[in-house]
């Protein structure tokens, strides 16, 4: 493979804080992403504001060298009962695959990278900075179903299937919960 040279960036860490004051970048990032509607942002505003108050909330960054423009970030929180993507996932686990996954797991929430600056390893270095020392015995997420850049990251490090074809209210697509143990070995 050739090594496709992307724009020069800088890899940051934020807290709750420092990520709320770059909410209208962050979000902007997701929505195109995703491509996403701009009309899901007002509500989607209020969910991740939320989420920067969680237990051992971290998140990451890549910015653009010279504008500082976002070009992608990350984030995720110690997972627990009562929130509603936990018990979503939970209500899909026998109690067993519940204690082994979501005992003690640290949720990734978000991993995005603007299209522009996608296919150059800035996805999987957020992913890997965002892992680097965070809490839980486990590292869990959902992403839909179906072949895509994400699966591809998820598999190269490692994550394997928690839970596949699950059914989020609301959402129309089939999603993957996929896992992996912490922590993640340099280098993976
Ligand atoms: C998923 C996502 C965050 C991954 O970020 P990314 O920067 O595009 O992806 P990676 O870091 O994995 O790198 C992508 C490619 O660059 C290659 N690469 C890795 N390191 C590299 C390097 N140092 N130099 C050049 N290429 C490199 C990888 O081999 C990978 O190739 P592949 O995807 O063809 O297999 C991003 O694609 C994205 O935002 N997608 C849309 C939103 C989304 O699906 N988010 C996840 C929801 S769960």
């Amino acid at each position: 493979m050739t090594a496709k040279a992307g724009p020069a960036t800088r890899l940051v860490r934020w807290n709750g804080g420092e990520m709320l004051a770059r909410l209208d970048d962050v979000l902007a990032v997701y929505v195109t992403a995703m491509n996403y509607s701009p009309e899901i942002l007002s509500i989607r505003r209020g969910f991740v504001a939320g989420h920067t108050r969680r237990s051992e909330f971290r998140a990451v960054a890549t910015l653009e060298e010279g504008t500082g423009r976002v070009l992608g970030f990350g984030y995720g929180y110690l997972s627990g009962p009562g929130q509603w993507w936990h018990e979503q996932v939970r209500s899909g686990l026998s109690d067993d695959h519940y204690d082994r996954w979501m005992g003690d797991a640290f949720e990734l929430v978000e991993l995005h990278v603007l299209p522009r600056a996608q296919g150059t390893g800035l996805g999987e270095a957020q992913l890997r900075a965002l892992l680097d020392g965070a809490p839980g015995a486990t590292v869990i997420l959902s992403t839909p179903e179906g072949e895509s850049r994400a699966w591809r990251l998820y598999r190269r490090l490692g994550f394997v299937d928690v839970l596949r074809h699950h059914l989020f209210p609301g959402d129309e697509r089939p999603f993957a919960v996929l896992g992996r143990p912490l922590p993640l070995e340099p280098g993976r």
